[in-house]
């Protein structure tokens, strides 16, 4: 772990108001106060009686086992089969034509999929990859846009105990062959493309050139959504609808064990080299269906549920698919951007589907009130009864602004903390119990130990920051990184032996209620998106005209953080020309993904090092957001700040 920098206090607003649930919303919400005293009592009971929620084939006996730490093993001695848990138990309960999705194309085509539906699309799916090949423990890659073929996909998967890693559809070729050679996947799943603001958003040519690394994945199924030309490679090719949609509707579900590998998700972390999270079954499933119920107090039989996120990432994987799919939820799913075809397209979908709860990033609600309210004015919102946020956290005017203009000054907001590594909702209030607090996401779930420290692990004192860590184990944790057991040791367990470092920096207020403040390591979040700066340093040198890069984040309005790069070209490439800097901003593009393009590059002559050479971004963080530069006196040089900052001061702002 290196360069942690304490999180600082400031920037909070002055908001003081709270907002308690109403008598009614109390009075019909799913879960009450009572939860809190029952984990407190017994943890472990807690939870598994949440883990009876679910549809066991062999019920368990065991609950945690904790004897081999940091590697727990929930439910350990019991079986089910994921998928069977989101959909057939919900088909033989008479729910079959329950609608599982409200799909929303971003052109305007809408499907409207039963569960009964979904499962036999399911078991078709799960035929013609067993026919491919795919069998339990393989690992199958997943390169979609945001279709239902995605979820059936995911599911299919899960079905035959086969690993699924699902990889955004906006990482570039080589970020998705690096995950496919990571996990070792044989299979992948992808479109021709999918729908990106009235333009089609190609997905196969990407698969191509990623294979071409990949020599050990042997099949491919496309599914065709867009119908634009693709590329074909005969005999490792085939089109889902010539493969998937012929194939039986029948499929008997075999039971796995509670800890069998459900799928791997790879998140930054602060070395270049993404981290595979592996989640397992049992567990996991028990976290995202309990918390789904529990913090928007979903109805499954009224409710329409709408998380506004990419499937690409956790919250996609935890709350559209395994978390409401397992409590026979409604959900809306949509492919397209919030402003195409016009800036309300998120509120129309709302009323015309009856949205009642949605869930969504801080960054998203920046957008939208920057757009200004008007938008959502056009619409009919009078459905919505809880918001969500995620991902980032939330300003209190955001907060505000989304409760007024989008909550009707009615419905409760959950700002809700967790990661890719927890799998489910860790810290967040409860709709019906907690009188929400705008920028606060207030306190751990019942079952979920957390706690704020000073450097040295002691907890700190009300009204003090620290660094958050989860002080017991949970069923929907990570239980490793895919082939590297050591590095999830390290990143998570060392820096408080035996609690769990999240990375995050955090207070606790004068009432004791944790505010998060944002990631006290090397990783960014730009925009909800996880991204790690010695990733893009990587990148960068990756480029024959740089030899050197150093990257930050610096505060932005409406993405939470905004990359900025600095690099010392290589004395070949000379000045590297008018257009350097758009060539780099590209170069990572491509490299990585788009969401990855610097906003801001910088040519420089020296970086400033540590006289053991270690790069000191704290300062270059503060050049990127025009502050006075901080302590210099560990440099080696120190006149190399303010060459630095004439330097940026004459650069022009270079983001599209
Ligand atoms: C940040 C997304 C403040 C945090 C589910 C965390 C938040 C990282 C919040 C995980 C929140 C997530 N308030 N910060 N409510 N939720 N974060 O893995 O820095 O993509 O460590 O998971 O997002 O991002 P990830």
């Amino acid at each position: 772990m290196s360069d942690i920098v304490t999180p600082t206090l400031d920037n909070l607003s002055e908001e003081s108001r709270t907002f308690p649930p109403s008598d009614s919303f109390a009075a019909a919400a799913n879960v009450t106060a009572d939860a809190y005293r029952e984990a407190d009592a017994d943890r472990l009971g807690f939870w598994a009686e949440r883990a009876r929620r679910l549809d066991w084939a062999t019920p368990f006996e065991q609950v945690l086992d904790w004897s081999n730490a940091p590697f727990a093993r929930w439910f350990a001695d019991g079986r089910l089969n994921v998928a069977v848990n989101c959909l057939d138990r919900h088909v033989a309960a008479g729910l079959g034509d329950r609608v599982a999705f409200y799909f929303e194309g971003e052109p305007g085509d809408s499907r409207t999929i039963t569960y009964r539906e979904l499962t036999d699309d399911v078991c078709r799916a799960a035929n013609a990859l067993t026919d491919l090949g795919v069998r339990a423990g393989d690992r199958v890659a997943i390169y979609m846009p945001m279709i239902p073929e995605t979820v059936v996909a995911m599911l299919a998967c899960a079905r035959l105990g086969a690993p699924h890693t699902v990889v955004f559809g906006g990482f570039s070729s080589e970020a998705l062959a690096t995950r496919i050679l990571d996990c070792d996947a044989h299979v992948v799943i992808t479109a021709d493309g999918g729908w990106r603001r009235g333009s089609v958003a190609p997905l196969k040519p990407a698969v191509d050139d990623a294979l071409a690394q990949c020599p050990d994945v042997d099949a491919v199924l496309v599914v065709r959504r867009t119908g634009n030309d693709v590329a074909w490679t005969e005999g490792r090719d085939h089109w889902w609808h010539e493969t998937v949609d012929p194939a039986s509707p029948h499929h008997d579900p075999e039971a796995f064990d509670a800890e069998h590998p459900l799928y791997v998700m790879y998140t930054s972390g602060t070395t270049g080299k993404p981290k595979g999270i592996l989640h397992t079954s049992a567990g996991y499933l028990t976290g995202c269906s309990w918390t789904q119920y529990e913090v928007f107090d979903v109805k499954p039989e009224s409710d329409v549920y709408w998380t506004a996120a990419d499937i690409g990432w956790v919250t996609g994987h935890s709350y559209i698919v395994y978390g409401p799919l397992s409590n026979a939820t409604t959900s809306v799913l949509y492919e397209g951007t919030p402003d195409f075809p016009d800036k309300d397209r998120w509120w129309s979908i709302i009323e015309k589907y009856r949205v009642s709860i949605l869930y969504c990033a801080p960054t998203a609600i920046r957008t939208h009130m920057k757009w200004g309210h008007e938008y959502a004015a056009r619409h009919d919102l009078s459905s919505l009864r809880v918001i969500g946020s995620v991902g980032e956290p939330i300003n209190p005017e955001a907060y505000i602004w989304y409760r007024s203009h989008i909550g009707g000054d009615r419905t409760p907001v959950v700002d809700t903390w967790w990661q890719t590594e927890t799998g489910s909702i860790m810290i967040s209030p409860l709709p019906g119990v907690t009188a929400g607090k705008p920028g606060a996401a207030m306190t751990p779930l019942p079952g979920v130990s957390a706690d704020v420290v000073d450097d040295d692990g002691n907890s700190v004192p009300n009204g003090s920051g620290g660094y958050l860590v989860l002080t017991e184990p949970w069923p929907s944790m990570l239980r490793t990184i895919w082939g590297d057991d050591d590095r999830y040791r390290e990143t998570y367990w060392s820096r408080f032996p035996g609690r769990y470092f999240a990375g995050d920096g955090a207070k606790r207020d004068a009432d004791g209620d944790i505010w998060l403040l944002g990631r006290v390591d090397d990783v960014m979040n730009v925009a909800g998106h996880r991204l790690s700066t010695t990733e893009i340093e990587s990148a960068l040198v990756a480029n024959p005209k740089v030899a050197e890069a150093a990257v930050v984040g610096r505060a932005d309005e409406t993405t939470g953080q905004a990359v900025v790069a600095f690099v010392i070209l290589r004395s070949e490439a000379g000045d590297g020309g008018p257009h350097v800097a758009a060539e780099l901003r590209d170069w990572v593009a491509n490299q990585i993904g788009k969401i990855a393009r610097p906003a801001q590059i910088m040519v420089v002559a020296e970086l400033p090092k540590t006289r053991s050479g270690k790069i000191m971004r704290r300062l270059l963080r503060d050049v990127a957001e025009n502050r006075p530069v901080g302590d210099v006196t560990t440099l080696a040089d120190t006149t190399v700040m303010e060459t630095i900052r004439s330097g940026m001061a004459s650069s022009a702002n270079q983001e599209d």
